[in-house]
């Protein structure tokens, strides 16, 4: 394997998770399975990206993994121990960053080390030194309402590392950010992935560039198609692509390299059909 790249524990396993929304199936048989990476020399975590087109079923999927919702049938397990997932046992940061509007920045992280289990100088110290990690010592007195969407994800993204989960889950993280506030979230989370504490981050995401240029594996989320070419309802996990493998990770200019534009053009290809 590239890099000396070895996979072992299972983190997550979803198996035979189907949902139904209004009576109609959105998930159908989901089978994913996410095991620990390990990357000798590297503390590295892994960014694992979910792509599908808007409407088959990603945020139905992405609140079964933060154990908002639960499946109709099939199950969603955590951990080597096979712990069923709940709410809290994952971090989750959703669409729209939602903070407590009357709290300043500060008081948002220590809110949410607070609900970890966090008090006192700890508490404190943790924030504190969050906001130097993120870029926001200047902003630790702001309200949500002061600050530009980008902070506000990075504000939503420090609040989980608060109660220190070991998965972070992120819905549509580039929506509505530009070509250079979307890099900088990129180069963020893949910084993220290699500190200790918080090791998988799951992306959620339609945007095909986006995922590939972060993530060390995607996978595409869509129907099957009948005899005549039709939609049959319900997604499942259609494809997976490990991009350590293909050698398309961890170093600089990929995005620019013929094999990266290659599997790019590829999925682009199979994303109308899924
Ligand atoms: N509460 C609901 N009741 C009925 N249908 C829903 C509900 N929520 C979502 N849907 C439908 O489920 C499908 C998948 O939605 P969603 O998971 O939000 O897709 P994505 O995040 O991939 O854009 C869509 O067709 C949507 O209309
Ligand atoms: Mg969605």
């Amino acid at each position: 394997m590239i890099n000396g790249v070895t996979y072992s524990d299972t983190l997550l396993k979803l198996s035979g998770v189907n949902k139904s929304l209004g009576g109609e199936p959105i998930l159908r048989n989901v089978d994913w399975e996410i095991k620990d990476l390990h990357r000798p020399g590297f503390t590295q975590g892994q960014v694992v990206g979910l792509l599908g087109p808007s409407g088959v079923g990603k945020t139905t999927l992405f609140r079964l993994l933060a154990g908002l919702d639960q499946p109709d049938s099939g199950t969603i397990l955590v951990e080597k121990e096979g712990i069923p997932v709940q709410r809290g046992t994952v971090g989750v940061v959703a669409q729209d960053y939602p903070l407590f509007a009357h709290r300043t920045v500060l008081g948002n992280l220590q809110v949410a080390g607070r609900q970890g289990g966090l008090g006192g100088t700890e508490l404190r110290d943790r924030a504190q030194s969050l906001l130097t990690r993120f870029g926001m010592t200047d902003h630790g007195a702001k309200y949500p309402a002061q600050l530009s969407g980008g902070q506000r994800q990075r504000v939503a993204i420090a609040q989980q590392f608060m109660c220190g989960e070991h998965f972070l889950l992120m819905d549509e993280p580039f929506s509505g950010l530009d070509m250079l506030a979307s890099q900088r979230v990129s180069s963020f989370i893949q910084e993220m992935a290699q500190s200790d504490e918080l090791k998988t981050f799951i992306l959620v995401t339609h945007d095909i560039a986006a995922a590939l240029q972060v993530a060390d594996s995607v996978v595409l989320l869509g129907r099957d198609r009948d005899a005549a070419g039709n939609a049959i309802p319900g997604a499942r996990i259609q494809a997976s692509y490990n991009l350590v493998e293909r050698d398309l990770c961890w170093r600089d200019g990929i995005t620019t390299t013929p094999e990266f534009l290659k599997l790019l053009q590829e999925i682009r290809e199979i994303f109308p059909r899924l």
